[in-house]
């Protein structure tokens, strides 16, 4: 059967990868998470000192940003792909509260959104890819077959990250999460360069009230639609 381009975008937490991860194991998919892929930039900016609570210097950063090398490797025993920054594993290092305090800065740099979004068009060029992000259906993959967009209140988004990040055994306070999840939002979907939207043809998901088996059926239906229907 022919393989088809899965996007999926929508606000922070609205469990994207949740749902890209089942759909990719379910059709043999490849998995990107675009968002880690700024994650581990922002990591890079972080340890080099570009960004901190005080400042960012923009021009630092982008001075050095050949030097930083993001790549996936598949981790058999999870299940998906994991990045790696300059041949680093940091799928842990990039989920605190720290780095997405700063992460929606450093993805509203230019340079460092045409560097991500070229290696992002390279790994979903033979098709077969479910991507995750804020502007997949939109600037990665204008032509996906499938545009999903993924909503949820911010509550219920902030009370997920809360869980997820307590069960890490990460030491956080609900406000301050919630407070991210806000921030984020904000400037993610207000920045110049490929601010999040939702794609014209993309299909509007809210998830507030699903559970994760109802969320899998839903979807699982519309891509076998698309897929019948190609
Ligand atoms: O999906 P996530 O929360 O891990 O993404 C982290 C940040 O990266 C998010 O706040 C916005 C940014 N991002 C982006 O600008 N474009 C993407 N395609 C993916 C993420």
């Amino acid at each position: 059967m022919n393989k088809i381009t899965i996007a999926i975008d929508g606000f922070s937490s609205t469990g994207k990868s949740t749902i890209a991860k089942q759909l990719a194991n379910y059709l043999g998919y490849v998995y990107v998470d675009s968002g880690a892929m700024y994650r581990a930039v922002t990591l890079y900016a972080m340890r080099e000192d570009f960004i901190n609570d005080n400042s960012f210097n923009v021009e630092g950063l982008v001075s050095r940003l050949e030097e930083v090398a993001i790549s996936f490797l598949f981790n058999e025993t999870l299940g998906f792909a994991e990045v790696y920054l300059n041949g680093e594993n940091v799928e842990a290092s990039i989920r605190t509260l720290e780095v997405s305090s700063f992460v929606s800065k450093v993805a509203a740099v230019t340079e460092v959104r045409k560097k991500l979004v070229s290696i992002q068009k390279q790994l979903g060029k033979d098709k077969g890819v479910v991507m995750d992000g804020r502007d997949i259906g939109t600037v990665v993959f204008p032509d996906a077959e499938l545009k999903l967009f993924m909503t949820a209140s911010a509550q219920t988004r902030a009370e997920r990250r809360y869980l997820e990040l307590l069960e890490r055994g990460d030491k956080v306070v609900y406000e301050n999460v919630l407070k991210n999840v806000q921030e984020r939002d904000y400037l993610d979907s207000t920045r110049k360069d490929s601010p999040l939207v939702k794609a014209e043809d993309a299909i509007e998901i809210d998830n507030s009230h699903l559970s994760l088996k109802e969320q899998f059926d839903k979807v699982l239906n519309i891509v076998n639609k698309v897929l019948e229907d190609k």
